[in-house]
């Protein structure tokens, strides 16, 4: 199977749905490749693989590491990689470092950073030099503590008309695709509506041009998730059952069995 790229996932505005999950680890990364459009190594992965607070500790070294064993784990999947808070704010020429050496270490086609309208000048300059960029607008983790928490967006008409002008912004400067997170759906759908490019939803709307959720998240193996995860799974539940079984066999000695031990050859 060829590896799809990003031209093809513009021109599936309005088609069928993308299905989009993150991935951090080269074997997560090689099963759900094959149901997959896009692959995001997410900043999350600071909170699922190395038990942070928030994405705001996570590094550079961390998503190129990660990033690096996604994209070797993949062969079908478009891999879009998060570019951490704090490298590519202060300005587009900075940005363009930052994701440059994401392209380079990593080898996948893409980047994602969080903003609207302050960002747009830097989707550009990233975009008119040969990095595609991802957006993200709505609730943006990485603002968190300017945000006041994790809640839905867009419940008012002035954050509604924000958000909207976010959107608009970050398509016209370039954005290949957009991820709109926590935003009340009649906002999703107008997001939507507005902008020419696929708009990836998580805690949007059915109607968006895709779908992205944390795949452990979806997976069951947290016990606590926002509102908008569906558990496709339940693997914590199916892990301890496992180990508890495991445990009991070494304490019983019926672990290792026949199966599990060599003999000397008569
Ligand atoms: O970091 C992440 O996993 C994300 C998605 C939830 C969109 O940004
Ligand atoms: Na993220």
């Amino acid at each position: 199977m060829k590896r799809l790229t990003v031209p093809a996932i513009q021109r599936r505005k309005g088609q069928e749905p993308l299905v989009m999950l993150t991935a951090y680890t080269v074997r997560m990364a090689q099963l759900l490749d094959p149901h997959c459009d896009l692959l995001l190594v997410g900043d999350s992965l600071g909170q699922v693989i190395y038990g942070l607070p928030s994405t705001l500790a996570v590094t550079l070294d961390m998503m190129c590491a990660h990033g690096a064993a996604v994209v070797r784990g993949s062969y079908h999947a478009v891999v879009v990689i998060d570019m951490p808070f704090g490298t590519y704010e202060p300005s587009p020429e900075q940005a363009f470092v930052s994701a440059a050496r994401i392209m380079a270490e990593t080898g996948a086609a893409a980047v994602k950073m969080e903003g609207g309208e302050a960002m747009a000048p830097t989707v550009a300059f990233l975009t008119a030099r040969g990095i595609p960029v991802m957006g993200h607008i709505g609730l943006t983790p990485q603002a968190v503590n300017a945000l006041g928490g994790y809640g839905a967006r867009g419940r008012s008409n002035a954050e509604h008309a924000k958000i909207i002008g976010d959107a608009r912004a970050i398509a016209d400067a370039g954005a290949f695709a957009i991820v709109a997170e926590g935003v009340i759906e009649p906002l999703a759908k107008a997001i939507v509506a507005e902008v020419s490019c696929p708009v990836i939803g998580i805690g949007a709307s059915a109607d968006c041009d895709g779908q992205v959720l944390v795949t452990e998240d979806m997976l069951g193996m947290f016990e606590r998730t926002a509102r908008f995860v569906k558990k496709f799974d339940d693997l914590a539940g199916r892990i301890s059952a496992a180990v508890e079984t495991y445990a009991a066999d070494v304490r019983s000695r019926t672990f290792p069995g026949p199966e599990q031990t060599y003999q000397p050859k008569d």
